[in-house]
């Protein structure tokens, strides 16, 4: 008995010295930031963005990797299941809560197997569709899309992302069924949606904002209450009387859960001088998206954040009946 207690102490003494050598040398080879969507998306623009002002205070290369595909759970799992050394992280949105209402099983929990670092972005919607859909303003679009429902095809970024929460949304407001066609991010619905294979998508602004401004894609309307400070032109649904078609996409950075806190306290200081950092805020505004303040790039705003979102959209989802496998 006394050697059984002897033997954990001494374990526990080994693993407290080890992880004090790793955070005093912490970090001493590259990062990997994880994000589990595709090339060409939000999450993929968000994630270069914070990992070049980050790598800037860490001393460090960050290294992004787009594992993307099932919803970002291959990504989020691939974390989850890496040394909790601070060398693997994960940049995730919404689907890190959606996807536990929508899947019957996940290899992973998002909160126990997690150690949240801080929130990083939030962002509006926008309702889009390919330059040549026959509608030209916001009432035509509901207009047509009412009349030709089964005709009408609505990409999005895979069960649980930000795109299909939005795309709920929309069919709910309009009370229409559309045939919806789920990808690996919005880097390649955007393209076939720009090459006209689909119609419609309704999708964060980050990478949307130029595509509108150059005419490549037709912009409808935005899901929230008031219109962007980059897209004056294009009206807010809540203008034209439409109620509760309202989100906000928040980017958040994690770890794996067992990350030692002198790690995990160097990651959120960086997280809050990047989030203040001026060229960081520059670039994001060209996306019509905004960096949190700093007291949100916290472990304890995040935590909190992921647990709403949980509480809110999972139970919406979940009543929804919408699943997966
Ligand atoms: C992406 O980066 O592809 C997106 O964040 C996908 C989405 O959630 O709609």
């Amino acid at each position: 008995m006394l050697n059984q207690t002897i033997r954990s102490w001494l374990a526990l003494a080994l693993a407290m010295g080890a992880a004090t050598v790793l955070a005093q040398d912490y970090p001493s080879r590259p990062i990997t930031m994880v994000m589990p969507y595709a090339p060409g998306g939000p999450g993929d623009a968000i994630t270069r963005v914070f990992a070049a002002s980050m790598q800037k205070t860490l001393g460090q290369t960050i290294v992004v990797d787009n594992t993307a595909g099932a919803s970002g759970t291959i990504g989020t799992a691939k974390v989850a299941r890496s040394k909790p050394d601070g060398y693997t992280l994960l940049m995730i949105h919404v689907s890190h809560a959606t996807n536990l209402a929508m899947f019957k099983s996940l290899p992973y929990h998002p909160v126990d197997d997690f150690e949240p670092i801080g929130q990083a972005t939030m962002g509006p919607m926008l309702v889009f569709s390919r330059s040549d859909f026959p509608a030209k303003d916001l009432n035509e679009f509901v207009a047509y899309v009412k009349a030709n429902s089964s005709k009408v095809s609505l990409a999005h970024a895979g069960v649980g992302s930000a795109s299909h929460l939005c795309a709920l949304m929309l069919m709910n407001t309009l009370k229409v069924k559309l045939n919806e066609i789920p990808y690996k991010g919005t880097g390649p619905a955007l393209n076939d949606l720009m090459g006209g294979q689909v119609d419609l998508m309704c999708d964060q602004t980050s990478g949307t904002v130029p595509a509108v401004k150059a005419g490549k894609i037709k912009a409808y309307a935005v899901a929230g209450p008031s219109r962007l400070p980059s897209l004056q032109e294009v009206p807010a649904f809540g203008e034209s009387g439409v109620e509760g078609f309202d989100i906000n996409i928040s980017f958040g950075l994690y770890a794996p859960r067992g990350t030692p806190k002198p790690v995990l306290d160097q990651l959120a200081g960086a997280l809050q001088k990047a989030v203040a950092d001026p060229d960081v805020r520059k670039r994001l505004d060209g996306m019509g998206i905004s960096a949190v303040n700093a007291d949100r790039a916290r472990p304890e705003a995040l935590r909190a954040h992921l647990k709403t979102e949980i509480d809110t959209l999972g139970s919406l989802l979940t009543k929804a009946g919408v699943q997966s496998n």
